[in-house]
């Protein structure tokens, strides 16, 4: 009898910690939410996101899925993952994302401009998957990015400019897509070669800044498709 008490405090101690960590995992449960909408719009033959079950506290045990010491989304490594199916604006919300790596799967549609969010990402690596549409400009808001990888897909229209405000950037691969127009050449593009940009057959990419100045036109070549 005279260990009720005892057992009443260590109740109430257990739910005191019970509603702490819920408290401090609020964020956890919404980068959780925003994931499993990722999930619900792929279709996943190998399993691999078997482990994403969205009742847990947050997604941090999650398999592919990295967390930093605050229980906030850092890494998302899918890469090679035989997924199908698209992308999802709700990944905008997952504000501590450094790398997002969802390269060589069959992934289509557009890239949401939410992406443009993840103002923590490092690298954002979607090559070779089918993702179509137009590279958004809101991804020049990525002022950390060092790694941008979007080759190997179906994108279109033109490079947009606000990626060249992106004075971190490394490393940057839109080879093999269906882009047109010019290729910036100011900015953190100054330092990429007409590799960054090869096989997009409607692409100017203009001579490099060795070679001479060409003597003016008399008429601008017409673009041939
Ligand atoms: C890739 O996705 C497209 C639909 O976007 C589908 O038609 C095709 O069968 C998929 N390929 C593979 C290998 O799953
Ligand atoms: C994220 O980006 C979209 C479009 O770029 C914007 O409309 C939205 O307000 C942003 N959300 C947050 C939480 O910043
Ligand atoms: C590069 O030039 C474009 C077009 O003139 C401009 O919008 C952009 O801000 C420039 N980038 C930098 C880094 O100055």
């Amino acid at each position: 009898m005279d260990r009720m008490p005892s057992q009443i405090s260590t109740f109430s101690l257990l739910l005191f910690i019970l509603v702490l960590y819920n408290f401090s995992t609020v964020d956890g449960n919404a980068e959780g939410d925003a994931l499993f909408a990722l999930k619900t719009r792929l279709t996943d033959p190998n399993n691999v996101l078997q482990s994403w079950d969205p009742t847990l506290i947050n997604p941090c045990m999650w398999l592919h899925v990295t967390c930093n010491f605050q229980n906030s989304v850092s890494r998302v490594d899918l890469g090679n993952a035989n997924l199908n199916g698209q992308l999802v604006p709700e990944l905008g919300q997952l504000v501590n994302l450094q790398y997002l790596e969802i390269f060589g799967n069959n992934i289509s549609g557009i890239i949401p401009e939410e992406l443009g969010n993840l103002t923590s990402l490092v690298s954002l690596d979607l090559y070779e998957n089918q993702l179509q549409g137009h590279i958004p400009k809101t991804l020049g808001k990525l002022q950390k990015l060092r790694y941008l990888r979007l080759n190997n897909n179906a994108l279109r229209g033109t490079i947009p400019y606000s990626l060249t405000t992106i004075t971190t950037l490394q490393v940057l691969d839109l080879s093999n897509n269906h882009l047109r127009g010019y290729v910036p050449v100011n900015g953190s593009f100054s330092h990429f070669t007409p590799i960054s940009f090869a096989n997009n057959p409607k692409l100017i990419v203009p001579a490099l800044p060795q070679a001479p100045a060409p003597a003016p036109a008399p008429a601008p070549a017409p673009l041939v498709s």
